[in-house]
Order: C-alpha cells, then structure tokens, then sequence
C-alpha cells in the first residue's frame, strides 16, 4: 500500500504546498509573496494575509499537478513552526480542517527538520540519500547550525549561532550597501567578479561548534563608514569586491566550524540545508572540501534550499513511517532548535 503525503508551508513569505508518494516527489507549488519586496523584509501581517488568500489554490494545484485526488491522500504535514505566529496558523489550520474532512492524520514538522530531510526527496526512485549518521549545515536566514543526523527522526544540534544567523550577515552588510532585501542572492552575483582578499574583515574566536557572525556585521560596518568619510564613492566603487571578501569571509567562518565537526564525529557525509546552500560559494566550498577529505557532499538543489513543501512533505512521511502524529490541540510555535 503506497503512502501519500500532502506537505504544507507556510512559515514565513512562501506559501508552499507538495504531495509526496513513497518518499518520490509528485508536485511542489510555491507561491512567493511580492508584497514584502517595497519594505525592504518580511512584513509579518501582510504574511498571514497572503497565505490566506493563497492557501486553497495552491493545495489545488499541488494535487492537481501530481494527478491524484485528495481522497487519494494518507496523511497532511505542515510546518508548525519555527517562523511567524501568524503565518504558521493558516497551514496549521487549513491542515487540521482538511484532515477532519478528509478523517486522514496529520503530522506536525519543526521547519529545520524539514531543511535537514530535503536531501532524502527523491524525484526519481534511483536518486542518491544520504547515509546515517551524516552531519548537516544548516544556513538560513535566521538560523546557523551544525547537526549531527543519526536517523530520520534522532538528530542532535552539535553548534548554533550564539547571535546572529549567516543569512542576516549576508542580509544586514547588504542593506548598508544600498542592495534590495533580501541581499544574500545580490551578494553571491557580486561576489562573482570581485576580489575576495581585498578587505580584511573580523573573524570571531568562539570556542566549541557555535557559530557567531555579529562581529563580522560590527567590522563590515566600521570598513564602509571609515572609508565612505574619505571617499563617498566608496561603496559604489568597490561593490563587487567588498561583496566578495564578504562571502569570503562568511564561508571560512562556516567551514572552520565544519571541519572542526567532521574530526569531532568522524562522519564520512556532509550535508547542506536552507537558503544559504543556495550561495555558489558556500557549495563550491563544501564540495571541494569534501573532495579533498574524499568525504560524501550532499549539495540539495537550489529549489529544495528555500521553503518549500517538499522538505515538509517528506519530514511528515518519515513521522508516518513511525506512526508519530500530531493531536488537534498542538499550536503553532515561533522559536525552537531542530
Ligand atoms: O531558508 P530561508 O529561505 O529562510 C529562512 O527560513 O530563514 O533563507 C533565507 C536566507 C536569506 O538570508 C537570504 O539572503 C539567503 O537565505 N540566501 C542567500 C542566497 N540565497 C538565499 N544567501 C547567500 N547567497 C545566496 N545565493
């Protein structure tokens, strides 16, 4: 008997709806809300609101795109949290009233969880997994952390950051560079034809696996406004290189860290998950490390390294597998580790 998953997502400013089948994606939907673009971030009301007009016609178009009704369906997931109160409610509560209609259970999936499981979605039934135990960076716009993965449902957070994530160092150097939010992506184009060893920015001494990137933020700021004084020109001038050392920098603070993970555990697979896998210096970085180290890279697609509903999806089956389900009663939460 096939197993068939709906995924919900809706944590954040992506509206996202996918239906898994057997661990094999069938269809992933997502509906990015333009709205934010003129705040410069995410508004959290305008959020809720978007998803609520969304929700309906994406769920539909995800069965429809995956060929199957929703009578056809064993279970629904949604992402209960972390993210924001008022957007996790409508994926909360559109997946409650679906599975009372539908009398199917629901499993409830913490949205790190889900980043960290995007590598077992298969489009194909010979796509390559991740073997146990494997260890995953996970890097996004509001959290950073080294996670040790034993199996589907037993993982341990080995560092996180003690104050702000990669994303929003990404996000927060490029706001004073002038660039659009979110200036992760921008900063990635840039950095492509800069100089990555023109400036020296701050690197911090944290002992253990916890990450730290607000001195980094504290440096970058302090470069731009000593030399903006001397020259205003000067972020316009030096755009890309400033961008590039930035990266750079970003990516040696992360890949101490791993390495450091890696002789810790002694894993032979290393795995990157969320938004910041998208950077192709971050990917490069980890691939040519594990090349060297003749250590397994698993780099997820750019699509499964945002939110989306697949990674939701297959979290939600992985719970099904162990028959753990949610209760009606559980509620949205805004903040938790993996
Ligand atoms: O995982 P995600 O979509 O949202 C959270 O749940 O946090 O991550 C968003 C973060 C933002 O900080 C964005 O700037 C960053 O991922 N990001 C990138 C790139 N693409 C997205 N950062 C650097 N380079 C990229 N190509």
């Amino acid at each position: 008997m096939s197993i068939t998953v709906l995924g919900i997502e809706s944590s954040c400013d992506d509206t996202s709806a996918a239906v898994i089948r057997d661990g094999v994606l069938l269809s992933n939907v997502i509906a990015s809300q333009d709205v934010h673009a003129e705040y410069g971030g995410v508004v959290p009301e305008l959020a809720s609101r978007a998803h609520q007009q969304n929700i309906v016609p994406v769920v539909d178009t995800a069965l429809r795109r995956a060929g199957i009704d929703k009578h056809d369906l064993s279970a629904i997931a949604f992402t209960r949290g972390p993210g924001l109160l008022g957007s996790l409610h409508v994926g909360t509560s559109f997946a409650k009233g679906l599975s009372l209609g539908l009398r199917v259970p629901i499993m409830d999936v913490n949205h790190l969880h889900g980043h960290v499981l995007s590598h077992f979605i298969r489009r194909e039934e010979s796509d390559p997994v991740p073997e146990y135990p494997f260890l995953c960076l996970l890097v996004s716009g509001g959290n950073s952390q080294l996670i040790l993965v034993r199996n589907y449902n037993d993982m341990e957070i080995l560092g996180r950051t003690i104050d702000d994530a990669a994303g929003e160092a990404f996000d927060k150097c490029a706001k004073v560079m002038g660039l659009p939010y979110p200036g992760g992506p921008h900063i990635d184009r840039l950095a492509a034809e800069g100089d990555a060893a023109r400036f020296k920015f701050a690197k911090p001494h944290i002992a253990g696996l916890d990450y730290s990137f607000s001195g980094l933020k504290t440096s970058f700021l302090y470069t731009l406004r000593d030399n903006v004084r001397l020259d205003p020109d000067f972020v316009e001038k030096n755009r890309a290189d400033l961008a590039a050392s930035l990266q750079r920098t970003i990516i040696d603070i992360l890949m101490d860290k791993l390495d450091k993970a890696v002789k810790q555990t002694g894993v032979r697979t290393v795995a990157i998950g969320g938004g910041v896998s998208a950077n192709s210096g971050v990917r490069d970085a980890v691939s040519d490390y594990c090349r060297r180290r003749e250590l397994k890279a698993f780099i997820p697609p750019r699509l499964f390294t945002t939110d989306n509903a697949a990674m939701v999806a297959i979290a939600g089956y992985y719970k099904y597998i162990d028959r753990i389900f949610c209760r009606y009663d559980q509620v949205p939460y805004a903040r938790v580790g993996v």
